[in-house]
C-alpha cells in the first residue's frame, strides 16, 4: 500500500478500510512506517475524525499489534480503570492499591504524560528503581502474588499504543475521540480484565472542553467495552481545575502518599471513592457503588491500601526508602512561590495553562526523546473556592530549567483569577454512563 495515498484520503475526509487501517498501524508498530507519515495521518484524523467502522477496526486492530493476557486462571474478577487524562491526576496511585486492598485484583496498564496531562507512569518512575516495563510472565507473576500490577505499554503489550501514544504526545494530535478511544481500550483490552470503569474527564484541563464532548467519549468507549464482554461505566468527573494540589511527577507521589496515608484531599478523595466504589462493585466484592466506597475508606483508613502500594513498589523494584523518607529526593535548583496580587476567594484555574507550565518546568515532554525531571511541578496552595489575602502564596513552582523561571510564576499567576465574593463549588462527579446511557450520579448520604 501506499502511505501516501492513505494518509491523502483522510485528509480529504474519506473512510479508510479496515485492510488500509491495519495496514498502517501494523507498519508504524514495527517500525516500518516513519514518524512524519504516522503524524500526518494523525493530524488527519484530529481534523476529520473516524466514521464508527474505521474507530471498530483502527481498536481492533490497536488491541491486537500485541498479546492479549488471559489472566483467568488467577481467582477473583480482575477491574481496572483508566483516566481519558487531566492535571494533577494521581488518582491511580491512590486508587489501585486501594481497590486492591478491598480484595479486587488489579491489572493495570497505563501511559506516560500525554500533551499538557501527566501520565502514571512517569509519576511511578519518579519513584527510583521502579520498573514499569516487566515480561508478560512478571506481570502475571505480581498480579497473582500481591493482586496488583501496574506497568506500561511494551513491546509485546498494545506496542503500536506504545509508540503512537509518544507520537501524539509531542504533535498536539492527542484530542481526537477515535485516536483516544484505539488508545485506552488497546490497552485495557490487552489486559485480562473482566471489567473497567473509566474516568471521563470534562473542562479546561481534559481533553474533552465540555460537558457534551465528554458524553461523547464516554459512550464511545463504553461501547467498546460492553461490545468487548467487559462489564464497563464511565465516571463524567470535573476537569476545571487540577485535581488535588499537585501537578508534576514526584510532588504527585508525594500527594498520593499522604492520602494513602489517611489525609482528605477532599476533591481527589472525593472522585477516588467513587471511582473504586464501582471497582469493587464490578469486582463482586460489594452490593452496590456505595457500598464499594465505604469499603475503599475503610481501606484508607485501615492502612491498608498504604500497604498494598508499598508491597507493590518493592515488587516492582521500586525503593521505599524514598516514600518512607521524602527529604532524600533532591530539591530543584529553583523554588519560587507565587502569591496573591489581591484579597479575596479563587474564582477560577486555568488549568490547560498549568499542565502546559508544568511541562515547561521539565514536568513532561516537549519531543520524543526529552527526558523528565521528576522534581519538576506546582504545588497550589489555594484552591477554588478558597480564601485567600493578599501576599498570601497561591502555588510553589520547582524546576531545574533556567530558560523556565523567568516566566512561570507569571504564567502560574496569571492562572489564577481571584474575585471578592464567595463563589460555589461545582459538583466533581457529574454523571454515569453505562450500556443504556447516561444517568445521574448522586453521592451516597454518609459521604
Ligand atoms: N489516555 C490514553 O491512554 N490515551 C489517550 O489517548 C488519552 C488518555
Amino acid at each position: 500500500m501506499n502511505p501516501v495515498e492513505l494518509i491523502r484520503k483522510k485528509r480529504n475526509g474519506g473512510a479508510l478500510a479496515p485492510e488500509e487501517i491495519s495496514w498502517l498501524v501494523g507498519a508504524y508498530a514495527k517500525g516500518e512506517l516513519p514518524d512524519y507519515q504516522m503524524s500526518a495521518f494523525l493530524m488527519a484524523v484530529c481534523f476529520r475524525g473516524m466514521t464508527a467502522d474505521e474507530t471498530t477496526a483502527f481498536v481492533d486492530i490497536m488491541l491486537h499489534s500485541g498479546k492479549v493476557i488471559d489472566l483467568s486462571s488467577i481467582p477473583g474478577r480482575k477491574v481496572d480503570k483508566h483516566s481519558t487524562g487531566g492535571v494533577g491526576d494521581k488518582v491511580s496511585l491512590i486508587l489501585a492499591p486501594m481497590v486492591a486492598a478491598c480484595g479486587v485484583p488489579v491489572p493495570m496498564i497505563s501511559g506516560r504524560g500525554l500533551g499538557h496531562t501527566g501520565g502514571t507512569l512517569d509519576k511511578l518512575e519518579s519513584i527510583p528503581g521502579f520498573r514499569t516495563d516487566l515480561t508478560i510472565d512478571e506481570y502475571r507473576e505480581v498480579i497473582r502474588d500481591i493482586g496488583l500490577v501496574m506497568i506500561g505499554q511494551t513491546a509485546e503489550i498494545a506496542p503500536a499504543d506504545r509508540r503512537m501514544y509518544a507520537l501524539r504526545d509531542v504533535t498536539a494530535t492527542v484530542e481526537s475521540i477515535p485516536l483516544i478511544a484505539g488508545s485506552i481500550m488497546s490497552k485495557k483490552l490487552a489486559e485480562g480484565i473482566d471489567a473497567l470503569v473509566l474516568d471521563i474527564k470534562s473542562g479546561d484541563g481534559a481533553f474533552m472542553k465540555t460537558y457534551n464532548d465528554a458524553v461523547t467519549l464516554g459512550r464511545t468507549l463504553v461501547g467498546i467495552g460492553t461490545a468487548a464482554g467487559k462489564d464497563t461505566l464511565g465516571m463524567i468527573t470535573a476537569m476545571d481545575q487540577p485535581l488535588g494540589a499537585a501537578i508534576g511527577n514526584w510532588c504527585e507521589v508525594e500527594e498520593a502518599m499522604d492520602c494513602l496515608r489517611g489525609k482528605n484531599v477532599v476533591d481527589l478523595m472525593e472522585v477516588t471513592y467513587a471511582l473504586g466504589g464501582a471497582m469493587v462493585y464490578f469486582g463482586g466484592k460489594a452490593a452496590s457503588i456505595a457500598e464499594g466506597m465505604a469499603l475503599c475508606r475503610s481501606a484508607i483508613w485501615s492502612g491498608a491500601a498504604h500497604e498494598k502500594f508499598l508491597q507493590l513498589v518493592e515488587r516492582q523494584g521500586g525503593d521505599i526508602a524514598y516514600l518512607n523518607e521524602p527529604g532524600r529526593v533532591p530539591a530543584p535548583r529553583h523554588r519560587i512561590e507565587v502569591r496573591a496580587t489581591s484579597s479575596g476567594f479563587v474564582a477560577g484555574c486555568a488549568t490547560m495553562k498549568l499542565g502546559v507550565l508544568a511541562v515547561e518546568l521539565g514536568a513532561g515532554r516537549r519531543k520524543v526523546d526529552d527526558v523528565i525531571d521528576p522534581t519538576a511541578g506546582i504545588v497550589l496552595a489555594k484552591k477554588v473556592g478558597d480564601h485567600t489575602e493578599k501576599g498570601e502564596t497561591l502555588a510553589t513552582i520547582s524546576t531545574n530549567r533556567e530558560d523556565a523561571v523567568r516566566r512561570a510564576a507569571e504564567v502560574c499567576s496569571a492562572s489564577i483569577t481571584i474575585v471578592p465574593e464567595r463563589v460555589a463549588l461545582p459538583p466533581r462527579v457529574q454523571a454515569l454512563i453505562d450500556r443504556d446511557g447516561v444517568k445521574p450520579w448522586t453521592a451516597p448520604t454518609y459521604y
